[in-house]
C-alpha cells in the first residue's frame, strides 16, 4: 500500500475541496434549516463527474478509483453531510452494483444516466421488519409471464423522494431464505410505486429519507439485477462498498468539526489568554486529530483493497465502525471546546454532531459492523 496520492487523486481532492468550500459550505446551514433538497448542487456535482466517480467512461462515469471517491466524498461531506450522502448513495449503492452485476442493456439504460447525474438513484433494501436483519425480507416478487409483480413496503430510503430509479430487493422464493431474494431495477414512475412517508430527522436534514409502498408493481424480468436468488449477495457486496462511502462521509464531518474547533481555540480568550494555550484544549485537539487520521487510514486501506479486487468486507466494516464512532466522539469534543457557543446554531459544530450520529446507524449499525468484523476474523 502506498501512502502518496497520485496526481490524478490530488487533482480530484483539490477540485472537490474548492467546490465544497466555494459552493457547498456557504449553503449548508440553510439546507439544514429548511431541509430542502440541494438540486442545483447535485447538478454541479454531476458536471464535476462526482455522481459516477468509479463508473467506466464507457457508461458515462469518471473512471476513477475508490481512493479518489473517498477523497472527494470527504471534502463534500465536510461542507454538507446531506449533500455527501446524496452523492454516496448514487455512487456506492446504485452505480456500483449496476457496474458490477448489470447486463449490457441495463448499463446503457440505467447506469449511464445515473453515472452522468442526469438521473438519481436509491437503494431499497430495508423494511419495517427487516433492518439489521436484511435477509428477513417481506416484500414479494411473484413471476407472471415475462414479468414479476412486486408488493411490499420499504423504508429509510435515502434519496427516496427525488430518485428516478430504485434498486429494490424482494423475495422471489420465500422457502429459500436469503437465497430466495432477488434484486430489481425499477423506475420510480412505474405504476403502483409510491412514497408513503417522509422521515423528519435529527441530522442530514437536506437528504430525503422515504418510505415506499409497492402495490402490484409490474417489472419485466430483463430488469432483474443479477440472477434469480442472487439479491442478498448483490446487497452484501453493495453494502461493503457503501460502508467505504459512509466512512468517508464520517471523515468529512469529523474533519470539519476539528478544523472549526482549532479556529475557535485560536480566537477565544479565557483567563487572560487564548484557549489553545491550555493543555485541556490541546489534549482534546490532539486526540481528535489522531482519531481522524486513524479513521482516514482505515478508510483508504479498504478503498485500496476494493480497487485491487481483494476481499475487503472486514476492512470496510472496520473503516465505517471506526470513522463513525470517531466522528461522534470528535463532534462531541468540538462542542465542548466551543463551550456554550457550541450548543447554539450560531456555530456549525452542533450540526456536525447531529449529522455524525447517522453514520453509526445507516448502511449497517456499529453493532452490525462488529458482527461482520468478528465473523470474518473467525472465518480466516
Ligand atoms: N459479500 C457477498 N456475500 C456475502 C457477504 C458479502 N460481504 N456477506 C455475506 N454474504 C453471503 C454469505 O456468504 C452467505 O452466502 P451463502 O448462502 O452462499 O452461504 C449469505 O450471504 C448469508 O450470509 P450470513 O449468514 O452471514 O447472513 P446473515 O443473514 O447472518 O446477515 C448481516 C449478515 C451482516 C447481518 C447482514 O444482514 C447485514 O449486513 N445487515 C445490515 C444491513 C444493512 O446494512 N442495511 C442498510 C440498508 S441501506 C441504508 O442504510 C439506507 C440507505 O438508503 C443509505
Amino acid at each position: 500500500m502506498q501512502f502518496e496520492l497520485t496526481d490524478e487523486q490530488k487533482l480530484i481532492q483539490q477540485t472537490a475541496r474548492d467546490f465544497a468550500h466555494g459552493v457547498v459550505r456557504p449553503r449548508a446551514k440553510e439546507l439544514d434549516q429548511t431541509g430542502a433538497f440541494p438540486s442545483d448542487i447535485v447538478k454541479d456535482l454531476a458536471r464535476l463527474g462526482f455522481m459516477g466517480i468509479m463508473v467506466s467512461p464507457e457508461y458515462g462515469g469518471s473512471g476513477l478509483d475508490t481512493i479518489a471517491y473517498v477523497l472527494a466524498m470527504e471534502e463534500i461531506a465536510s461542507a454538507c453531510a446531506s449533500t455527501g450522502v446524496i452523492m454516496s448513495v448514487n455512487n456506492s449503492l446504485v452505480c456500483d452494483p449496476l457496474s458490477q452485476f448489470g447486463s449490457e442493456e441495463q448499463k446503457k439504460e440505467f447506469l449511464m444516466p445515473l453515472a452522468k447525474g442526469e438521473k438519481l438513484g436509491c437503494f431499497a433494501l430495508s423494511e419495517p421488519n427487516a433492518g439489521s436483519d436484511a435477509a428477513r425480507q417481506q416484500t414479494t416478487a411473484v413471476q407472471d409471464g415475462d414479468s414479476f409483480v412486486i408488493n411490499g413496503t420499504k423504508n429509510f430510503i435515502t434519496n427516496g423522494k427525488e430518485a428516478d430509479i430504485a434498486i429494490v430487493f424482494a423475495m422471489t422464493d420465500k422457502t429459500k431464505g436469503h437465497r430466495g431474494i432477488s434484486a430489481f431495477i425499477i423506475p420510480r414512475d412505474t405504476k403502483g410505486f409510491s412514497v408513503s412517508r417522509l422521515e423528519h430527522k435529527l441530522g442530514i436534514r437536506a437528504s430525503s429519507t422515504a418510505q415506499f409502498v409497492l402495490e402490484d408493481v409490474r417489472v419485466h424480468r430483463k430488469n432483474m439485477l443479477a440472477g434469480i436468488g442472487d439479491g442478498f449477495k448483490v446487497a452484501m457486496f453493495t453494502l461493503d462498498g457503501g460502508r467505504i462511502g459512509i466512512a468517508s462521509q464520517a471523515l468529512g464531518i469529523a474533519s470539519a468539526a476539528l478544523e472549526e474547533s482549532v479556529e475557535f481555540a485560536k480566537q477565544r480568550e479565557a483567563f487572560g489568554q487564548l484557549i489553545h494555550n491550555f493543555e485541556a484544549i490541546q489534549w482534546m485537539v490532539a486526540d481528535m486529530a489522531t482519531r481522524l487520521d486513524a479513521a482516514r487510514f482505515l478508510t483508504l486501506r479498504a478503498a485500496y483493497l476494493k480497487d485491487r479486487k481483494a476481499r475487503f468486507s472486514k476492512e470496510a466494516a472496520m473503516a465505517k465502525l471506526y470513522a463513525a464512532e470517531s466522528a461522534m466522539w470528535i463532534t462531541t469534543k468540538a462542542i465542548q471546546i466551543h463551550g456554550g457557543y457550541g450548543y447554539t446554531t450560531d456555530y456549525p459544530v452542533e450540526r456536525h454532531f447531529r449529522d455524525a450520529k447517522i453514520t453509526e446507524i445507516y448502511e449497517g449499525t456499529s453493532e452490525i459492523q462488529r458482527l461482520v468484523i468478528a465473523t470474518n476474523i473467525f472465518k480466516e
